[in-house]
């Protein structure tokens, strides 16, 4: 028998994050999916952060009748319908016209944080008048430290209250697949070219009214008359920091008011120097296997780091995370939350803010059945006796 995913136009009917990606591959032209799906190298850690769930199986338990299922949970000061965040990612823009919006006010709306990234199309200072919970900003530290400092300004007089910094790219990941949709560096090839060319509707909607979308809380450390995308990318090329250690850290934790949380954290000694440090959180992440090849996934630490930390300082994964289940395992062995990278960008290139609210309202369900067929009520009830690993 010949099983088939739905792959149509309408997301409303996708079944799965799974099904949303295939409906967002088939408007999505290639090179642009590949941006989006890809990771680095060998793609070792991209497949782990998929398989380990399949490695980590349930011992539900029976006869509990727990009625309807409460999956609130407070993250950092944040009261959360759901122990989800959107994690931040750069050039949502190029996926839907003005893709950080879309995908901010889908997560107030159903009740979960967003994170807007340092190379977002959408400016931070816009952004919060028009959400009911401040999004968290992450910040690339970027190699000229005024400007990393003048970032920290913005998201805080913005009003945001969270400031994640991503420690993992030290060097860019060698994106080997992304790269070979280009003849040259942002010279996209004669194929992409054309497989652009056969995605209209995509055209349509976001190239043809201005172009590729700038970054807009880049703006002002570009020269007037070179704030392209193009430029924005050119500027960053420059500015990853291979010197970034422990004491800019310490710096910004000086300079930022609110609660600072380290993303892309990898060891439990990580972990402990995240604490001496005056950091609230860490994200224990391989940055969607993006950047280290062939590394842990950040679920394989949860258990480890929840022991030693977790009493000071709140932990969030993520990494893969595509079912409602795969969230409640992290839960059960410790994590405060975790971040959806890819799972929400599905739902916004297949519908928008109506696509990413489909891609929550699945991953919702999800829980929720998972929740009773385990015998939980509150998230407080999963634990690891509730694992085979
Ligand atoms: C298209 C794309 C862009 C990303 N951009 C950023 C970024 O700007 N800043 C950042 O800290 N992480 C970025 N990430 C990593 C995500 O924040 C997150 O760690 C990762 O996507 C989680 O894995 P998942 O996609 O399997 O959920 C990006 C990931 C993707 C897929």
């Amino acid at each position: 028998m010949t099983r088939r995913y739905y792959a149509g136009a309408d997301f409303r009917r996708a079944l799965s994050i799974e099904e949303l990606r295939r409906v967002a591959q088939n408007r999505l032209p290639r090179f642009e999916m590949e941006y989006l799906e890809g990771g680095a190298e060998d793609e070792v850690s991209l497949k782990r952060n998929r398989s380990i769930f399949e490695r980590i199986t349930w011992l539900p338990r029976m006869l509990v009748g727990t009625g309807l299922p409460d999956l609130s949970r407070e993250v950092l000061g944040d009261s959360l319908h759901l122990p989800l965040i959107i994690a931040p990612t750069g050039f949502n823009g190029m996926v839907w016209p003005q893709g950080d919006l879309a995908l901010a006010k889908a997560a107030d709306t159903a009740g979960i944080a967003f994170t807007l990234s340092t190379v977002s199309n959408y400016d931070v200072v816009a952004l919060n008048p028009q959400l009911q919970r401040p999004a968290w900003f992450q910040l690339y530290p970027l190699k000229d430290q005024k400007t990393s400092d003048r970032l920290i300004e913005r998201a805080q007089a913005a009003g945001c209250d969270k400031l994640v910094v991503t420690v993992d790219v030290p060097a860019l990941g060698a994106r080997e697949w992304d790269q070979r949709s280009y003849s040259r560096p942002l010279k996209l090839s004669p194929s992409s070219v054309l497989d652009v060319l056969l995605h209209p509707r995509w055209l349509w909607q976001v190239m043809l009214p201005n172009g590729a979308p700038e970054f807009s809380n880049l703006t002002e450390f570009l020269p007037a008359g070179a704030r392209s995308a193009l430029q924005g990318v050119r500027f960053m090329g420059t500015q990853i920091n291979p010197t970034l250690a422990w004491a800019d850290i310490e710096r910004m934790r000086g300079r930022w008011k609110g609660k600072l949380v380290l993303k892309g954290i990898l060891c439990v000694e990580d972990a402990k120097r995240s604490v001496e440090v005056g950091a609230d959180g860490i994200v224990l992440s391989n940055h969607g296997g993006r950047q280290l090849d062939s590394c842990a996934t950040g679920i394989e630490l949860v258990g480890q780091c929840a022991a030693e930390v977790g009493d000071r300082l709140s932990i969030i994964v993520d990494g893969g995370f595509r079912r409602g289940s795969d969230v409640l395992k992290a839960v059960a062995l410790g994590a405060d939350a975790v971040m959806l990278g890819r799972a929400a960008l599905y739902g916004l290139a297949a519908g928008g803010e109506a696509g990413v609210a489909h891609a929550l309202s699945l991953l919702r369900v999800e829980m929720e059945r998972a929740m009773t067929l385990l015998g939980c009520h509150t998230l407080d009830e999963l634990g690891p006796h509730l694992i085979r690993a």
